[in-house]
This record gives structure tokens, sequence and C-alpha cells, in this order.
């Protein structure tokens, strides 16, 4: 018998109790005793509406404590008595269900009441059953039943325990939303959210027993990443009023989420429209072409009344314009809010400097990142997309590590990985392993070795080496399986190349080579962390059998690199075939020496610019500092020119675009099949930029040891320098790092250092001859030209003075 509490359960659907996530194990003494459930509603390719669950319990006794563990197959909203529990959304996020499935904890103990209580969720598609990938409306990528599974244990002060689970006692129903889709939108009509939920109104009928079991039957284990959170709401900044009675508003910033409606004076039945798009046509219409088959369109059916409010709660798009229609009033700014979303990954950097297209990237960065960390590390959020590209991720996570604090995000993510593993030791595309589980190929494989060990060096934290060493020694032991005598790539391979490059295509054989060995050179450095000699000397020497067979097979007499295109024939020679062999020390003498100058020699080619792709780009500027280029390399940062980072800044991006292209002021528009303007890959600069302009990197893993070398820009000393002036902080595992410096007049530069009380830190700078360092107005010395000082906590202070 559902009892009056549902009612009100059902009523104040808009409310939510400040119950938080708890780091709450489930207690070792119990069995995990929720069952699966769910309402097996009609469904069809289209439609699918998420089902209301609920389970009334009395409670007699003093509570001392009551914790709610919840997991599902599918997303859900956990309720108490009409009140969602959490803010967060999407719980539990998305995994391998068909291995494991993340619960949370949730303290009810100050929100569970006397007598009569009613437990419950709404609980939509998801990753579970909803559309994910490409395929115009393809779902049920794991199962068609979404299921709900929740322990209640309330421990009363008499010591007694009171456990409500999940069983066939619970009531189901659908409600206000006939459908909720990631790529679709939610369809949501609010006549039914109020009385149409009593079950007396209804006579009962909507309600019913719920279905239980479920179609796998994954771990259920405590959630280890950060939850998804509106980090951030944006107000409108302003409204374009179109004829046709559609209004279109500007959040000013390309990010992932929903908005919330804000209405007045609306009617019963009135359907209000929401439509998502990251950028405006000519025409100032949306540009909702590049979302391909994502329909990402939201509906509202209006209640009627003074005033009502509506937040999307099971789906969420990636946009900086929305396109309201249905409004009947001139709509003001406050018609909507976005609530930008993402993992609650705390941000852990500042920057600013005196270049105002500089401080625009750093910010497309980072709202970048957010756009695409939701539960995984996602290529995009906006087309029929989002999924969690292994080449994208291993080409940002150096980065991500200096924007936010994303150990536990990407730990998590490592799990994913490693549970798509193939069998043979391969690693696929996409993580977790859907819509397409094939093999990633070289750079997108590569994952698997590289985010271990990205992290480890950033967190210091060895278990990440000791989760993923044998998934990491797995791999290369595959690679070695499978490549022909000589440690020679296999006749056939799946390659992406170097992906989006700008009209310069790097062999597949000479990439994959450079990452073989550097992905062995990895495992070697792993094995090392975890004191295996025996694998340190097997894979050290793999990986200079690898670097030995590609100098064989790919440097010419000249140092030039190239390798065999698709169609079997000699071709090579670009920027990114010096970068990797540069960046992943595949090179050594003379033959290194080369490298370095056709690099140079490939950017003078292109007056100057970079023809990189998704791998080139990652380390290009890197390769130039291991150069001794970083003119070039601060050139390259700099330039405006088409292709470059700031390119899309001067036409007004707010977010990283998927290629250098995305829209140009003579070819409009590159082709909608794949044109995302937030696909973080190509952000990857930031690491160059805090390691060399901050001059902040780790000497020992976790920041233990660190450096602060900043390098000036070639043209310091010049009144009209292009950069004059930077600060970048950076909260380390140690404590806040801070680097600045600033040109002060022609003759005289200032840093600014600040070391946290942890770690041991030395500041470095090169000094020319005709300059010198002065400490409070007092000469310090100098050796070889290196300028260099052990920091003490706190501020530290250094003025470099040209004669
Ligand atoms: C994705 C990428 C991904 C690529 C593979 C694209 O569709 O958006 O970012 O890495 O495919 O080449």
């Amino acid at each position: 018998m559902i009892s009056r509490c549902l009612i009100v359960f059902l009523c104040i659907l808009v409310s939510s109790l400040s119950a938080e996530i708890v780091e709450h194990p489930f207690p070792e003494q119990l069995e995990w005793s929720g069952q699966w459930i769910g309402l097996d509603v009609e469904r069809d390719a289209e439609y699918a509406p998420p089902v209301y669950l609920a389970k009334t319990f009395k409670v007699e006794g003093a509570i001392k404590e009551a914790i709610f563990y919840v997991s599902g197959l599918g997303i859900f909203d956990p309720y108490l008595n009409g009140e969602r529990i959490t803010e967060s959304w999407f719980s539990p996020g998305w995994t391998d269900y068909n291995k494991r499935v993340y619960y949370r904890a949730f303290d009810l103990s100050d929100s569970v009441q006397q007598g009569d209580n009613v437990l419950g969720a709404i609980l939509a598609d998801g990753w579970y059953s909803g559309h994910i990938g490409w395929t115009k409306f393809k779902r049920n990528h794991y199962g068609t039943k979404p299921r709900f599974n929740g322990v209640l244990v309330l421990e009363m002060t008499d010591g007694t325990q009171q456990v409500v689970s999940t069983d066939d006692t619970w009531q189901g129903r659908t409600g206000p939303q006939a459908y909720a889709s990631f790529l679709r939108g939610e369809r949501y009509d609010a006549r039914l959210d109020s009385t149409a939920w009593s079950v007396e109104e209804n006579a009962g009928s909507a309600w019913r027993s719920v279905d239980t079991g479920s179609e796998m039957t994954p771990l259920i284990q405590p959630h280890p990443s950060p939850r998804i959170i509106t980090f951030a709401e944006l107000p409108a900044l302003s409204v374009d009023m179109r004829e046709a009675g559609h209004h279109i508003f500007d959040f000013g910033q390309n990010f992932a989420g929903v908005v919330r409606l804000n209405l007045a004076n609306t009617k019963a039945g009135q359907e209000i429209k929401i439509r998502y798009a990251e950028r405006l046509k000519d025409d100032g219409e949306m540009y909702v072409e590049n979302l391909r088959s994502a329909e990402a369109t939201d509906y509202y059916i209006c209640k009627g009344g003074a005033s009502e409010s509506w937040t999307p709660r099971f789906t969420f798009h990636g946009f900086q314009y929305v396109e309201v229609s249905g409004v009947t009033e001139a709509p003001d700014l406050g018609l909507v809010t976005g609530l930008a979303i993402s993992n609650d990954t705390r941000k852990v950097y500042a920057f600013e400097s005196d270049h105002p297209l500089l401080n625009q990237l750093v910010s497309n960065i980072y709202w970048t990142q957010r756009a695409n960390f939701i539960s995984i590390p996602t290529d995009c959020p906006q087309r029929d997309e989002r999924l969690g590209w292994t080449g994208d991720a291993q080409a940002f996570v150096g980065t991500a590590a200096y924007i936010c604090d994303v150990r536990q995000f990407f730990n998590k993510w490592l799990t994913d990985l490693r549970d798509s593993q193939f069998e043979n030791g391969q690693i696929p595309m996409v993580a977790p392993a859907k819509v397409v589980n094939r093999p990633g190929g070289p750079g997108w494989s590569d994952a698997m070795t590289i985010v271990p060990w990205e992290l480890y060096e950033r967190y210091g934290d060895r278990s990440i080496l000791e989760d993923n060493y044998e998934a990491m020694r797995k791999y290369v032991d595959f690679l070695v399986t499978q490549s022909r005598p000589g440690l020679l790539p296999p006749e056939k391979f799946h390659s992406f190349g170097d992906w989006l490059n700008h009209k310069a295509d790097t062999p597949r054989d000479v990439i994959y080579q450079s990452y073989f060995a550097y992905s062995a050179s990895l495992v070697a450095r792993s094995a090392e962390v975890l004191q295996r000699p025996e694998d340190v000397v097997k894979y050290t020497q793999l990986a200079e059998a690898v670097r030995a067979s590609f100098v064989e097979a790919h440097v010419d007499s000249e140092g030039k690199i190239y390798g065999k295109n698709n169609k079997g024939k000699r071709a090579g020679d670009t920027q990114t075939c010096y970068v990797m062999a540069i960046a992943f020390d595949l090179l050594q003498g003379e033959a290194l020496a080369q490298a370095k100058l056709h690099l140079v020699r490939k950017l003078e080619e292109r007056d100057g610019l970079l023809s990189t792709g998704f791998l080139g780009t990652r380390d290009l500027l890197h390769a130039l500092s291991l150069s001794g280029r970083d003119d070039l390399a601060y050139g390259l940062l700099l330039e405006q020119r088409y292709p470059s980072w700031l390119f899309p800044v001067t036409h007004g991006a707010t977010s990283i675009w998927e290629r250098w292209d995305g829209w140009t002021p003579e070819r409009g528009f590159q082709a909608i099949s794949m044109n995302s303007f937030s696909h973080y890959a190509y952000g990857a600069v930031y690491e160059w930029m805090v390691q060399r302009v901050g001059g902040i990197y780790p000497t020992a893993s976790g920041f233990t040891e660190y450096t602060i070398a900043p390098v000036l820009p070639p043209d310091i000393r010049d009144e009209n320098a292009m950069l004059k002036q930077v600060s970048f902080s950076f909260d380390s595992p140690v404590g806040l790092i801070r680097s600045e410096w600033k040109q002060i007049d022609g003759d005289t530069v200032d840093f600014v250092v600040e070391a946290p009380a942890a770690g041991q830190g030395v500041f470095r700078v090169d000094v020319p001859t005709a300059a010198r360092i002065e400490i409070d107005g007092e000469p310090a010395a100098i050796v070889d030209d290196v300028y260099t000082q052990p920091l003490v906590a706190g501020v530290n202070r250094f003025r470099l003075v040209y004669d």
C-alpha cells in the first residue's frame, strides 16, 4: 500500500535535501541486500520514459545514523520524502556495466523522520540503455532494462538496526518525462507532476509492482571518482529576439550542461522548446548541423501559472547558445540560466598575462576540459559521439592535471580502460568499450601506458602504477607479439595517424614504432618505481631495440625520417616525425642533432606555422624547447595566423576546437560530419606553458622535488615585447606553487616565485653574459650563465638586470 507520504514525495519534485555524499563504505558485516528493480515499460527506438520507483517504510525510535547506499544500471536521482537527496548528476556514471557498477552513500540521518517515510528514485536510461555514439537512435548498448539498487541502513540509538532495500515490494510508474536521453534531450510535461502523481486521484492505476532482476550482475563497488556537479551557473549575456518567435540567448561561453527555465505567466499545456548550439550561422540562426543525429532539444509543457521553473535532469548538451521558442511574452535575460556540469575536480590553476588572447586561450582550455570531464574523459560533449577516446585522453592528461585535480577522475577511467583491454593485451579506441570496440592503434592504445605514468609523475602515488602495471606490461607485450621480425610493425594494423594534422600526414609505421618505443620505456620506468629489476632490464632493452629498429627503418643518412604511406610509397619528413623522435627520446648523437634541425626546417617550410595533428601537437613545443628553440615555441604559441592556437581565439572561440579550421573567414564552417567546438586535444599546449613559460615542473614524482625555471620570450627586452608579464599558480600535491615574471623595463625583469612549505623547490634561470641576478639589490653568483637557487617556503624574489 502506498501511503500519503508517497503523494508528498511525488508532489514536491523541485526541492532537494541537503544530504551530502559521504565516504561511507558499505558495512562489512552486512550483505548488499538490494535487488535490482525497475519498471519494464514499453520502449521503442525513440521513446523510453524514465520511471519513478518508491517504497514506504516506517521508523519508530531514535535514529543514530541513516546511510542510503545507491547504485543503478542507468542513471538516477534518489529521493526521500519527496525531496531529491542530491544535486549531483547522472549517478552512478558510466562503467562497463557487465563488469562493475559503483555505489554512492548519502547520509540521511537528519532527514529520515519518525513514522512514515518514502524512499524513491527516478531512473532514466543514461549510458546503460540510452542513445550513445553516432548511430542515429541506436540505444540499448548494455541492455533494455534500466535498474536501480539501493540499501538504506538505519542504526538506532538503542543499538538495533533497520535495513530498507530495493525489492519486489517497491512500486513504480512513469511520470512527467516522456523521454530523457543524452543525445535527444528531455521532454517533461509539468501537468503530470502534481495531482497526477496522487495515487488516490488516479485510483492507483498508474502504480504497480516493480520488475526485479537485472540483465547483468556487475560487481557493486564504492565510487572512486568525484561526483558530477553543477560547477558554475551562467547568466545569459544577450538575447536576440528573432522574428519567427524564437529567441536566441548567448551565454558567452561554450560549456556542457543544461539550462534552468524560469517562466512567468504561463498557460497550462503551453509548450516551450529549447535547442542548443555551439555557434551561430551568418544569418544569426543556430548552427546545429555539427550535432549530427543528436537532436539536443528539450521540451517543457507548462503547468500554467504566475511562475514556474524547470531544469532537465537526465540529459546534457554542449553549447554556448540556446534558442527558446514557445514563450508568449518578450523574454528577458533571466528566462534561462546556464548550468555548467562536470565532475567535481578541484581547479588547481590560475593564469594571467598581459596578452588577452593568451588569457582567453587558457580559459578555453579550462572550459573544454570541464565540458568533457563528465563521468569519463570524452572527445566532445555536443554531437552524437561523446565517447572515451583513448588518444584524446593520453594527449591531454598532462595538461588536465595542471588545470584540475584529476587524480581520482582518471584513476576511475583507468579502471574503465583496463576493463576494456582485449584478451590479447590490445587496447581499444574508446573506454568504456562501446560503439567502436576495436583496436585503438598507435597513439590511442598507448593511453594504457601514458595515462598511468603521467598521473604517477604528477601525484607521486605509487598505487596508480601498482594498479595498472599488469595492463601496461600486457599491452606492450602484445605489441611485441604482433611485430614482424626486427620489431617492425605488423603488415596490417589500424592507425588514425596524426589525426587532423594540417596537410602533413605522418606515416603510420613511423607513428607505430615511435609509440611502441615510448610505451616500452614507460613500462621500464614503472618497473623501476615498483622495484621489479628483471622487468626493468627487459623493457629497457626492448625500448632500446625498438629505437634501434626505428632508426634503421626510418632515419636516412641526412637524419630525415621517412616511412611508408597508405599506398606503400615512401613518405614522411613531417613536423610530427621529428616531434615524436625528439620528445620520445628515440635518437642519439648526430641523428638527434639532425632531427632538431629538420624540425626547424619543417617549420620554416610552412612559414613558421605548425602542421601537427592530435599526436604531434601535444609535444611540438616541448620538442622545440628540447631543440634549444624556445624562441620558435614562443612564436608558435603567440601565432595568430591559421593554423595556430590563437587563430580560433581571434574569431571569438570560448573553447578549444576539434579542428584548426573549425571555422575560417574564407570558408566558413568545416564539414558538418566532424566539427566540434569542444575538443580538448589541442589544448594540450598548456602543459608546455606551465613548464616552460612558468617553468614549473616536477623533478621527483608528486612534486616532492620540483624546479621553477621560467624561460623568457626572445624579445623580452623590447618595449613592444609580445608577452611582458605572466603569472602561473599551480596547487600541486605539496601545496601552492606560483611563478611570475614581469618586464619592468628593457633592462629589468622581475621574478616572483612562491614555494609551499612541503617539497623542495629550486629556482633556475638562464642569465646572459651581459646580465646579472640581483636579490635585494645585491648581485648573486652565476655559474655557467645559469642562476640556481633552492627556494625557501613563501615568496622569493629575483631581479634579472641586463647591463
Ligand atoms: C573523435 C576523436 C577521436 C577520433 C579518432 C573522432 O570522431 O571525435 O576525437 O580521437 O575520432 O580518430
